[in-house]
């Protein structure tokens, strides 16, 4: 983290977890645990149908309602998929673009995911950017090339003003849900990676302003030793977002230094 620069931002992905109930009773747990002054971003990811709930449920706290996924197009014939628009308009801040489990499961593409971003920025939401190599492309040693394309590509006509809405989270396909975390040191070199494309494609005041996510199996234990790499400003937690204990863990680990 460095503080001095840029957002810590934590942000639980509850993918397709909890129902309106179960998002109640988290709510007021967390909402009794979470501290008070001092705090990093707190963003929660819920399931879209939960999104309305979820802002009342957290208003007046600084934890932030985000979305799973946008789709590119302003409105029109797509059968189940929402615009930015109805999402902002409901009260979300920031969304996620491009995990690798809609890349795996949903078609979405290094294309589609530039798109979604653009369409993210015009109606005012705050985009975290997922990249991450699989197993494969690790052990063929192709991964800062391959995180270095997709960034590229993702960000491809983003204008340098707009960069500061940006979140870049880096969750190395082999470790999310698996219990198997990058170690600190693999991480930290990524996000270094992609400050780094981003100085490149911008500047270095640009490069130092955006918030980069390591998330991969990040926990109450781990936690700490990722966030103490100078590149890794927050998490994107799975399953230890589900756990009001466990998330709050992570949270006061950010909050520490
Ligand atoms: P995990 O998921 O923490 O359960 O590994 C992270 C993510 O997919 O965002």
């Amino acid at each position: 983290m460095n503080r001095r620069y840029r957002k810590t931002v934590i942000a639980g992905n509850w993918k397709m977890n909890k129902t309106l109930s179960d998002t109640q009773a988290f709510a007021q747990q967390l909402r009794e645990l979470l501290p008070r002054g001092k705090w990093c971003d707190i963003v929660l990811c819920v399931p879209a149908i939960n999104i309305p709930s979820a802002v009342r449920l957290f208003k007046n706290t600084r934890v932030a309602i985000a979305a799973q996924n946008v789709h590119f197009e302003e409105k029109g014939a797509f059968t189940g998929e929402l615009s930015a628009a109805m999402l902002a308009e409901q009260g979300v801040k920031y969304v996620i673009i491009g995990h690798s489990e809609r890349r795996q499961y949903y078609n979405e593409t290094d294309f589609t995911v530039n798109k979604k971003i653009h369409a993210a920025l015009a109606a005012g939401l705050n985009p975290i950017l997922c990249v991450g190599e699989s197993l494969e492309q690790r052990e063929l040693g192709v991964t800062l090339e391959y995180i270095t394309y997709q960034v590229k590509t993702a960000l491809a006509g983003v204008p340098a003003e707009q960069m500061r809405r940006i979140i870049v989270a880096y969750e190395p396909i082999w470790a999310i849900g698996t219990g198997r975390t990058a170690t600190a040191q693999q991480a930290g070199e990524v996000c270094q990676a992609i400050r780094a494309v981003i100085r490149k494609l911008y500047d270095a005041r640009v490069a130092r302003a955006v918030t980069i996510q390591y998330g991969g199996s990040m926990n109450a234990k781990n936690a700490a030793e990722l966030l103490a790499q100078p590149d890794i400003d927050g998490g994107l937690i799975g399953g230890a977002s589900l756990n009001a204990e466990d998330f709050i863990q992570i949270i006061n680990a950010a909050n520490q230094e």
